[in-house]
């Protein structure tokens, strides 16, 4: 290929890609499946690393992320970045109406939006392209956080049309939709890293991560709500919003033009009862003159404009008393705090507990057992305690004292310097501590033993067959004792040992995963695993040695150190080789050739002993074509457990040969 014609196909690439993103991210109508899209993203990134000097700072390719901020700089806003004027009742609205009459002439109209909550965000636009992603900072000046911003992909790189000015700002809120925001605290948890509070300190932490490629795992989206410019293309606000749309950008659907105070309550009313089913946070709505003329005449305040207001929900809360104060010990030997109250109505859901999170909000609260406590359920997913009704303390109610010793076994707590969280040290002998890293060790993304769930767990724990780990690979040696044990029978003991059978393919990266190293989550074990090849490598390396790449930071690699200086740990994974886990990197077994030479795959399916990128690799590297959708070319379907029916069903239609990862693995070898 010429260079002309790889600036050409990189063009091509790009428009195309930028359009399958808008319809799928902004429209939600995808337009092809994510596989076709993956592979039109690599074939860009692979023409643009042969051409670097072709890559335009505006390329999809940008959204995959990569590039790494060390220091995010500040810069000086173009327009004071404001905030709004809240209210909190609807005589706070009919003042703010009042006011808007009394300062300009003629009819009103006002246009009432959501008020998300989230991170503000503004976007410079030049000659159509995104230049610029500045946060809000303290309205004069924010952070660049331009890298990360353009691996969001509601936020369009390069407009749409051509009616849009030479040079414009956009701002609008960076949120985390619930689903995505749960996804990532149930995944900190595991890994011993502290959840985040809510999903606005969820964004806000995201957006200032480091590593940009991370950033684009997070999934944050982007509603756009208010325009700037020099020259004025739009008559009023409403208007820029619908202009912003079809240049790309994603406003809501639920923007209302209201001539009466009345037609804004109706908006509210409806928008607390509903706001529930949305998939993100909303705090409130918001209520803007929709005339650019009339904005202009009612101008600022030092901090907001006098043209609009929000107007907060108020939180669902209730009273109720605080019966107890438990503590839960995690996997990773984190003490939380669980407030366990009198059952209360709140927000559709009877509540008996809620979190108190650390010893320094119990200390902040002040709460004590026998307190009228109020509970909150505000976006959080657990209700929070906000307060206490001091009028309604007991006469001689006692200040809380922080537990000292874990509530499991007894030992000592410890707090490190920084950590909101007590620690119980006894990683080796705190029962919940073992059963849960052994929970965390057989789970599906782990060493994936289905046949040895919780349950499981507890009963083989407490009838002294399982200790670690690795007496896990031990068990098929008490057959006999497991079958007299009662509801075991032949049966789930024989599925129990297969299961623990099977797990010695999973892949290197999942056991290291699956070891429980504190904040090695999926993402680090498998970098650690493509980068250091095998478990003796990662033991001995230094922290200088694992720090050296971009993607492992300090905290980690002291973390992996002090696993590894535990010679309980190095025992432990001495024995799990013994018993034949992977601990090398078999990334490799997959030398080039030309074997599958003029074969199209479709993969489809969760595999044991390959990840699906792993096989995707393994194809390529063996001359073959890896395919989204089954057709009358496809020679080959690699299937694994849970195959789409669709599939399927078109695979049997047409003929097309089905195999399994072993058979794959023999054509290769
Ligand atoms: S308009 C001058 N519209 O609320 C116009 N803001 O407390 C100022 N926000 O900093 C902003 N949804 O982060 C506007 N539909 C909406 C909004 C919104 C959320 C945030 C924004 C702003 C803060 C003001």
């Amino acid at each position: 290929m010429t260079k002309e014609e790889a600036k050409k196909k990189i063009e091509k690439l790009s428009k195309e890609l930028e359009e399958h993103n808008y319809k799928y991210y902004v429209l939600a109508q995808p337009s092809i499946s994510d596989y076709d899209f993956d592979m039109m993203m690599k074939e860009l990134i692979e023409l643009e690393k042969k051409y670097p000097e072709l890559i335009s700072p505006d390329s999809p390719s940008q959204r995959v992320g990569g590039a790494v901020t060390k220091e995010f700089l500040a810069v000086k806003h173009d327009y004071p970045f404001l905030s709004l004027d809240n209210s909190y009742s609807r005589e706070d609205l009919e003042d703010f109406d009042t006011r808007v009459r009394k300062g300009v002439a003629g009819d009103i109209e006002y246009v009432c939006e959501l008020k998300y909550d989230g991170v503000a965000i503004g976007l410079k636009y030049e000659r159509g392209s995104l230049v610029q992603a500045v946060t809000r900072g303290d309205g004069e000046q924010g952070d660049d956080v331009t890298t990360n911003v353009k691996t969001i992909r509601s936020i369009p790189l390069k407009l749409k049309g051509k009616e849009f000015p030479e040079k414009f700002e956009i701002r609008g809120e960076i949120f985390m939709p619930h689903k995505i925001f749960e996804q990532i605290n149930k995944e900190r948890e595991e890994v011993g890293d502290s959840a985040f509070a809510n999903p606005r300190n969820s964004s806000a932490g995201t957006l200032k991560m480091q590593d940009s490629a991370e950033v684009a795992k997070r999934k944050l989206d982007c509603i756009m709500y208010v325009m700037y410019s020099k020259e004025q293309l739009f008559k009023s606000h409403y208007e820029s919003l619908k202009e912003a749309k079809n240049w790309g950008f994603k406003v809501s659907d639920y923007i209302v033009k209201c001539k009466s105070l009345s037609e804004i309550f109706e908006f509210i009313d409806y928008w607390d009862e509903h706001r529930k089913k949305l998939a993100f946070d909303i705090d409130g709505v918001v209520i803007k003159v929709n005339s650019y003329d009339q904005q202009k005449v009612l101008g600022f305040t030092a901090k907001s404009p006098r043209w609009a207001i929000s107007y907060k929900f108020k939180a669902e809360s209730a009273a109720t008393i605080l019966e107890e104060i438990t503590y839960q010990v995690g996997r990773t030997g984190a003490i939380t705090p669980v407030a366990n109250l009198k059952p209360v109505h709140l927000g559709g859901t009877t509540v008996k507990r809620a979190s108190l999170h650390n010893a320094d909000i119990i200390e902040k609260l002040d709460v004590r057992v026998g307190d009228t406590v109020f509970v909150e359920k505000g976006g959080e997913i657990i209700p929070k305690i906000t307060g206490v009704d001091l009028k309604k303390r007991p006469e001689h109610s006692h200040k809380t004292k922080y537990i000292s010793k874990c509530p499991e076994c007894g030992t000592e707590l410890v707090r490190g310097e920084e950590e909101a969280k007590h620690y119980c040290p006894n990683e080796w002998g705190c029962p919940p501590q073992i059963k849960g890293n052994m929970e965390h060790f057989t789970s599906r993304r782990a060493m994936n033993i289905d046949s040895l769930g919780s349950e499981t767990i507890e009963m083989l724990y407490e009838k002294g067959f399982i200790k670690n780990i690795a007496d896990i690979y031990e068990l098929h040696k008490h057959k006999k004792e497991l079958q007299e044990i009662e509801r075991m029978g032949e049966k789930s003991v024989s599925n129990l040992l297969t299961g623990i059978e099977e797990s010695r393919q999973v892949p290197f990266e999942r056991v290291l995963y699956a070891l429980g190293i504190r904040h090695v989550g999926e993402t680090l074990a498998k970098k650690l695993a493509r980068q250091l090849r095998d478990i003796d490598s990662i033991m001995e390396a230094t922290e200088e040695q694992l720090t050296a790449t971009n993607d492992i930071g300090e905290q980690v690699a002291k973390s992996i150190i002090n696993y590894f200086s535990e010679k309980r740990n190095k025992e432990l994974v001495e024995r799990l080789k013994k018993y034949g886990l992977q601990f090398e990197s078999n990334v490799e077994q997959a030398k080039q050739s030309t074997k599958l030479e003029g074969l199209t795959f479709v993969v489809s399916g969760v595999f044991t002993k390959f990840s699906r990128d792993d096989l995707k690799a393994a194809i390529e590297q063996n001359g073959g074509k890896v395919v989204g959708t089954v057709s009358g070319k496809t020679s080959y379907i690699i299937a694994g457990e849970n195959m789409g029916p669709e599939k399927l069903k078109k695979a049997e239609k047409l003929n097309v040969k089905i195999i399994d990862e072993n058979a794959f693995e023999k054509m290769i070898t």
